[in-house]
């Protein structure tokens, strides 16, 4: 099972950006906490991040026929873009939207996730635990469709 990690813009400043929201970890670090969790469900990650949409959309269509589920943290790019709301359902990859924050209690205009229409979940305000959930959610699923 292969699983592609996408993170949005600012992300490769966690650690130094706003650490009363985004905590103190670093990017480096929750590549870390990812990989050994998916080692640890025998899952083979990839990680993409980039400050750029067209990158961004570039790494969704490069996920078909390679990647089984997506879990992606678009970032700033989650209020913004239909560019990336198009990308997932293009490849129409299983895909989980996570928040390192909680938009939703946090100014208007991040109230809405342009991506979500196209995720089979949301997970919002768990800190990086958000991605674990994610993978673990993610390979329940794949592990369900592959039964079936
Ligand atoms: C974020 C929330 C977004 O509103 C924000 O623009 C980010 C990070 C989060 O992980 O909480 O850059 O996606």
């Amino acid at each position: 099972m292969n699983i592609l990690i996408i993170n949005g813009p600012n992300l490769n400043m966690l650690g130094i950006r706003e650490p009363e929201v985004y905590g103190t970890a670093t990017y480096e670090d929750l590549v870390d906490l990812i990989t050994a969790e998916a080692e640890r469900l025998g899952i083979q990650t990839s990680f993409v991040q980039s400050n750029c949409e067209g990158a961004l959309v570039d790494a969704i269509q490069g996920a078909y026929k390679t990647a089984d589920g997506i879990i992606i943290n678009p970032a700033a790019y989650t209020h913004t873009s239909i560019a990336l709301l198009d990308a997932l359902k293009a490849v129409g990859i299983p895909t989980i939207e996570v928040h390192i924050s909680n938009p939703d209690t946090r100014e208007d205009f991040r109230k809405t996730s342009y991506l979500r229409a196209a995720c089979i979940n949301t997970i919002e305000g768990r800190g990086f635990n958000g991605y674990l959930d994610a993978l673990r959610e993610l390979a329940a699923v794949l592990d369900g469709d592959q039964v079936d």
